[in-house]
């Protein structure tokens, strides 16, 4: 077998159930999951419709390279959530995808060159911690080591990556970043993206930015920017060594469908379109043309972050009792300190509360995430508001 197969961590939701086993939670009070992001609100009428419409299509082999009318829906929602543009982005700097996790698995496997190495060292994957675990994954299948580097709190949640050395970035080969972030929610400014760039134009290698949650934002009149903007702002017009990822399981709350694209380097694209058509992850065509619907639609998306807002605003007032806990400028998650050991406050908290959230330590290595839990505000705004009321409830000792 691989041996790469024997440095993979067990996924953290395989942990929490391991944690979780054999607690017993009150049976009177409800279960109300906060842990995975996976968005529990109503995905939107018109794009089921159009997948019922189009099942006649399964009766056909999707392309890997998707239908054109797909791709152009993408370029065109590209152009108008971040102002590349008209028809700044051309056919052939999309992709879709089956989601973005295997997207992002998918890339480091394409792009990683073993064989190409600055030093006897393996290549490295530089990635922030705490982290999405599919890119530590992806990188070690791939044959390159992770490099986590730290998005601590009084950096606001950013890396900061002028404090990588630069013997480090000789030898990374793919950076991901992920803007807003999972689990802090922060948002990378155009200069730090721009900055990404230049390191990855003095250091040769392609950058891969998750902007999963790029519709689930704060302020409505500023929405996070996209690596795209800052190719562009830094004379990329073919937006070369820049890759970006979207989905619309976060957007438009339909983590089933599957459903996402890439976009960026056109000649990257190239080689990781040869890579997937081997792979075998071509899109269903129901899927596809019920993406073009939802990547067409922005209303919905808009109420989608209404309810998101209203989320905050109900359950951090609750939360700031017992917490240090603020509005994060994007994504849907809260991540506060909970002054112990974080496994146990959440064993103890499902034990007590019947609510499940995530230790930090089990989204990150080294201390990055010791000490804070991450919660989802995924469920509806009542659960989520009965679920804080019953965590403010817990920590200041007294029983829901
Ligand atoms: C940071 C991040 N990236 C990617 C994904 C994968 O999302 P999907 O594959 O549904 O697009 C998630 C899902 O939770 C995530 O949190």
């Amino acid at each position: 077998m691989n041996p790469h197969l024997a440095e993979l961590q067990a996924y953290p939701f395989e942990r929490l159930a391991t944690l979780k086993a054999g607690v017993v939670s009150p049976a009177h009070l409800a279960h109300i999951p906060l842990s995975i992001g996976e968005p529990k609100h109503a995905p939107p009428d018109f794009v089921l419709q159009v997948l019922r419409d189009s099942l006649a299509g399964l009766g056909q082999y999707p392309s890997t390279v998707g239908l054109p009318e797909l791709r152009a829906a993408c370029a065109r929602w590209l152009e108008r959530r971040f102002n590349l543009g008209a028809n700044r982005v051309g056919l052939d700097a999309v992709l879709p995808v089956n989601g973005t996790r295997e997207a992002l698995f998918a890339f480091a496997q394409a792009v990683i060159d073993p064989t190409r190495r600055a030093t006897a060292d393996s290549p490295l994957v530089a990635m922030p911690n705490p982290f999405y675990q599919i890119y530590e994954g992806a990188a070690l299948l791939a044959g390159a080591m992770p490099y986590f580097f730290e998005t601590p709190t009084d950096n606001g949640f950013l890396p900061d990556l002028d404090a990588i050395p630069a013997a480090v970035w000789d030898r990374v080969q793919l950076l991901y970043l992920c803007s807003p972030g999972n689990p802090g929610g922060a948002v990378m400014s155009i200069d730090q993206l721009r900055r990404a760039i230049e390191l990855a134009d003095k250091h040769d290698f392609i950058i891969a930015s998750d902007e999963c949650y790029a519709e689930l934002y704060a302020d409505e009149a500023n929405p996070p920017p996209s690596l795209l903007n800052a190719a562009l702002a830094a004379g990329h017009a073919n937006f070369e060594r820049c890759v970006v990822f979207h989905s619309l399981s976060k957007r438009s709350s339909l983590p089933g469908l599957r459903s996402g694209f890439v976009a960026g380097d056109p000649s990257v694209l190239r080689d990781f379109l040869l890579y997937r058509t081997y792979h075998g992850c071509a899109m269903p065509v129901p899927t596809q043309l019920a993406s073009i619907a939802a990547w067409n639609d922005d209303a919905h998306v808009r109420e989608n972050r209404a309810l998101y807002r209203e989320k905050f605003a109900r359950v951090l007032p609750i939360l700031a009792e017992c917490f240090d806990v603020s509005l994060p400028q994007g994504g849907f998650y809260l991540w506060p300190q909970v002054g112990r050991d974080d496994a146990e406050f959440t064993r103890e908290l499902f034990a007590a509360t019947n609510v499940t959230v995530v230790p930090g330590s089990y989204l990150s290595r080294g201390a990055a995430g010791a000490g804070r839990v991450r919660i989802s505000l995924v469920a509806s705004v009542d659960e989520c508001v009965e679920a804080a009321h019953r965590i403010a409830s817990f920590v200041k000792g007294r029983t829901p």
